[in-house]
């Protein structure tokens, strides 16, 4: 378990932050570390052509340490659907095939498949949430023949239901069937090993549980699929972008590995530290540490929630971080305003009060939120 850690951020004693599922807040360490990088724009002279290179080779290879893979497997992107984007835009699936998607799935490893699917006469197979919440199982029974792509989370968002990715990995490989995860919601806060889940493209934005900054994240790219094409063609992912005064010696070749699919302007000089930062300070605390410390405030609300008709599915089959409240009766649409008014921070995403805490949380923090949800109840 890691000792409270809100000393690292900047959380007033009187706010309840429970919602790092919608937005972590940046530890003050990245904040200084992305202000200074925003700073060097003041001073254009001071940044040489080799720091277009230096921070984003530092955010592969601290990227590369969260996931276990080499960091000539991660593409620098701006987002979720740009890394689905470019999955999308190199698997191959046609007519008859199908491409499998959870119920209520986050929208942007959605609608780009519901395009593809559109485009090529394949179709969407959608896997409906069971009463169990076994999502494992309902996964595993969909992967079908027909199945060419499995366009899938870590931790499903409404219900924070887990999928064993190591199992469903083995399941597609044997069907040989492509196997793409948004890990958004649980990258930094579930341990995940590309080389045991092997799939074949990953993406992870960084704003939640990466503690990073907004409109920067990882994709990790299997090598089977490194030789592919780009969403993009920009001058930095090419071979000669190194040398600036030879840019216009236009080259048919790429920079090497999953460098290709990095976005335009991805040596961004403000994000990236900051990006950075925050994953060395995850790897210093350790994944399953921050998912150990996060799984006991969730456990200690789920019980006294429970007592006042809230259930949630139960671990193993939900994500030790990632806490979904429901009860029979509706909840308030307004809930979340209520609570703002007391300095209580949680969503709700589909009929859940979604909880998530972080190791800047105290128990303190859920017994104020559980105060609340008692009036309510
Ligand atoms: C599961 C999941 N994926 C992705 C995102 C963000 O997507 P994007 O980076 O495309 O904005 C979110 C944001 O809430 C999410 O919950």
């Amino acid at each position: 378990m890691i000792p409270c850690q809100r000393h690292l951020f900047d959380i007033p004693d009187d706010v309840a932050y429970l919602n790092c599922a919608y937005m972590s807040p940046l530890m003050k360490p990245a904040l200084e570390a992305g202000t200074a990088g925003l700073a060097r724009k003041a001073h254009p002279w001071e940044i040489t052509p080799d720091k277009f290179f230096t921070g984003s080779e530092e955010f592969r290879a601290t990227a590369a340490q969260l996931v276990d893979c080499s960091a000539d497997d991660i593409a620098i992107v701006s987002s979720a659907s740009y890394g689905i984007a470019t999955a999308a835009r190199n698997l191959p699936v046609k007519k008859g095939q199908s491409i499998l998607v959870l119920e209520e799935q986050f929208p942007s490893n959605y609608y780009c498949w519901q395009r593809r699917a559109e485009e090529t006469g394949a179709s969407l197979k959608v896997v409906a949430w069971l009463e169990n919440n076994d999502w494992t199982a309902a996964v595993l029974e969909a992967l079908t023949a027909d199945v060419a792509i499995a366009a899938l989370p870590h931790v499903q968002w409404t219900s924070g239901g887990r999928l064993d990715l190591v199992r469903v990995g083995e399941a597609c490989r044997k069907l040989g069937a492509a196997l793409v995860l948004d890990l958004t919601q649980s990258l930094g806060a579930l341990p995940f090993v590309a080389r045991d889940v092997q799939p074949d493209f990953a993406v992870a934005a960084s704003y939640k549980w990466l503690l990073g900054p907004y409109s920067v994240g990882l994709l990790y790219v299997a090598p089977k699929w490194q030789s592919g094409r780009p969403l993009e063609e920009n001058w930095i992912q090419r071979a000669n972008a190194r040398d600036f005064s030879s840019l216009i010696l236009y080259t048919e070749n790429y920079d090497a590995g999953a460098r290709r699919f990095d976005m335009g302007e991805r040596a961004n000089f403000a994000l990236l530290p900051a990006a950075v930062r925050a994953m060395k300070q995850l790897l210093e605390w350790d994944v399953a540490q921050v998912s150990e410390t996060a799984g006991a405030l969730n456990r200690r609300l789920a019980e006294a929630a429970a007592e006042i008709g809230f259930s949630a599915p139960a671990e193993p089959l939900r994500a030790p971080h990632y806490l979904a409240l429901r009860r029979k009766t509706a909840i308030p649409r307004e809930l979340p305003e209520m609570l703002a008014r007391e300095k209580v921070f949680v969503s709700i995403r589909g009929s859940s009060i979604r909880v998530a805490p972080h190791v800047y949380n105290t128990v303190e923090d859920c017994d104020r939120l559980i105060a609340c949800l008692r009036r309510i109840a």
